[in-house]
C-alpha cells in the first residue's frame, strides 16, 4: 500500500500566513502539522509516499527531504495548480500504479493516528473506506449518508440540510478502482475536481465503499481558529522539560518545554507551552495553550493561547490572545504616540483592537 499526502491548495483562509509559506508547515507544538501526518501513516506501516506540492514545493521539499527522517520514501509530484484534491490523485496516477493507497490531506490531524482504519481497509474487499466524524455542523463539511448495511450511500458537499451529522475527515482509502471514475469527471463549480464526486460515482457504479468512524480526536487546521485548537489539544500531552536558562525569579507551572538557548527571566510561565529554542522571554507572561517557535522575543508581555512564529519579536504589549503571529513580526508599543495604534499589515491581514 501507498500513501499519497496532498501538501499543495492555495490555503486562502489562512492568509496572510499563506503569502509567504506552507499551510501544511504551520507549527504545531513547534512541529510542521505535516510532520504528524507522514508519522501517521509511518505508524500505518505504508513506506513509499507522494508528496503532491504546489507553489510552495521548495518549502515543502526542504522540510520533508527524502522522508527518511520518518522512515518513507517520499517522491513529490508537482500539481501546477490547485486542481482539486481528485487532481492530486490524477497526476499521481503513474506514482501510484494499481497500488491501494492512503490519501492523507497534508493539514488534516488526527490524534491518534490512522492504524486501525489502514487495517480495515486491508481486512476487507472494500473499493474505498471514508473516514467520519460526527460534528454540530454538518452543514459546513462534505457529508454521508449511510444506508441500513452501514455502507455508504450518498456523499453531499455542504448540504444547506443535512441529513447526517457524518463529516468527511480528510483521510482517504482507495483501491486502484479510483483512477477510472476520476478520468471521467469534469470540474464542478468551482472549478475542481472533487473527491468527493469521484466517491459517489464509485458509488453509483455499484462499487462498495465503506466507512470508518473516528471517535477520537480529529480536525482540518484550514483556519486560525482550527489551528489554534490542534495546537492546544497537542500541548496537552507534550513531555514537560528545561533545557534552557530560567532564572530564579521566573515561575513554571504546568506542562511546559524551554527547548535549548532559551532564556527565560522574570517572567511567568503557564503550562501547557512550549518556549522554542534560543527564545527570549523577559519580563512576560506566557499562559496556557502557547507555542512560541524557536528565536522568539518576548519582552514585557502577555501571551495565552497563541501561535506565535519563529524569529518574531512582541515587546511591551498588554495580554495578546487567541493569536497566529507570522515569521519575524514585530508587535510593540507605538513610540511618544501612546494612543494611536500604528499597523503594517501584509495583504489579508487581520487585526483584532480591543474595543
Ligand atoms: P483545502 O484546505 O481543501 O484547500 P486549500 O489548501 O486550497 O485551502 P483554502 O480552502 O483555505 O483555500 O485542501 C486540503 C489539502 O489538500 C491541503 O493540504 C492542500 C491540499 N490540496 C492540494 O494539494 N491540491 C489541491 O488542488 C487542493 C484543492 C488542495
Amino acid at each position: 500500500m501507498k500513501g499519497l499526502v496532498l501538501a499543495g491548495g492555495s490555503g486562502t483562509r489562512l492568509r496572510p500566513i499563506t503569502h509567504t509559506s506552507a499551510k501544511q508547515l504551520v507549527p504545531v507544538a513547534n512541529r510542521p502539522v505535516l510532520f504528524y501526518g507522514l508519522e501517521s501513516l509511518a505508524e500505518a506501516g505504508i513506506t513509499e509516499v507522494g508528496v503532491i506540492v504546489g507553489d510552495t514545493a521548495p518549502e515543502i521539499m526542504e522540510a520533508v527531504g527524502d522522508g527518511s527522517r520518518f522512515g518513507l520514501d517520499v517522491t513529490y509530484l508537482r500539481q501546477e495548480k490547485p486542481l482539486g484534491l481528485a487532481h492530486g490523485v490524477l497526476i499521481a496516477r503513474e506514482f501510484l500504479g494499481d497500488s491501494d493507497f492512503v490519501m492523507y490531506l497534508g493539514d488534516n490531524f488526527i490524534v491518534d493516528g490512522i492504524v486501525p482504519f489502514v487495517e480495515e481497509f486491508r481486512r476487507d474487499s472494500a473499493d474505498a473506506r471514508i473516514l467520519l466524524t460526527r460534528v454540530s455542523d454538518p452543514s459546513a463539511f462534505g457529508v454521508a449518508e449511510l444506508d441500513e448495511r452501514g455502507q455508504v450511500a450518498r456523499l453531499v458537499e455542504k448540504p444547506r440540510f443535512p441529513k447526517s451529522d457524518l463529516a468527511l475527515v480528510g483521510v482517504y482509502l482507495f483501491t486502484s478502482a479510483i483512477h477510472e471514475v476520476i478520468r471521467g469527471l469534469s470540474p464542478s463549480a468551482r472549478g475542481e475536481l472533487e473527491i468527493t464526486d469521484a466517491i459517489q460515482r464509485l458509488i453509483e457504479e455499484g462499487r462498495t465503499v465503506r466507512s470508518s468512524e473516528i471517535t477520537g480526536y480529529w480536525k482540518d487546521t484550514g483556519n486560525v481558529t482550527d489551528m489554534l485548537e490542534v495546537n492546544r489539544e497537542v500541548l496537552e500531552r507534550v513531555e514537560p522539560r528545561v533545557e534552557g536558562d530560567v532564572d530564579e525569579a521566573s515561575e513554571i507551572v504546568g506542562r511546559v518545554v524551554v527547548g535549548p538557548g532559551a532564556v527565560v527571566r522574570h517572567s511567568r510561565i503557564i503550562g501547557p507551552a512550549v518556549i522554542g529554542a534560543g527564545c527570549e522571554v523577559t519580563d512576560s507572561y506566557v499562559g496556557p495553550f502557547t507555542s512560541l517557535s524557536d528565536g522568539c522575543r518576548l519582552v514585557r508581555s502577555e501571551v495565552e493561547f497563541s501561535i506565535v512564529l519563529p524569529d518574531a519579536s512582541i515587546e511591551g504589549v498588554g495580554r495578546l490572545q487567541s493569536s497566529l503571529i507570522g515569521r519575524a513580526a514585530t508587535v510593540t508599543t507605538a513610540p511618544r504616540v501612546p494612543n494611536s495604534t500604528r499597523l503594517v499589515l501584509g495583504d489579508h491581514s487581520s487585526v483584532q483592537l480591543p474595543s
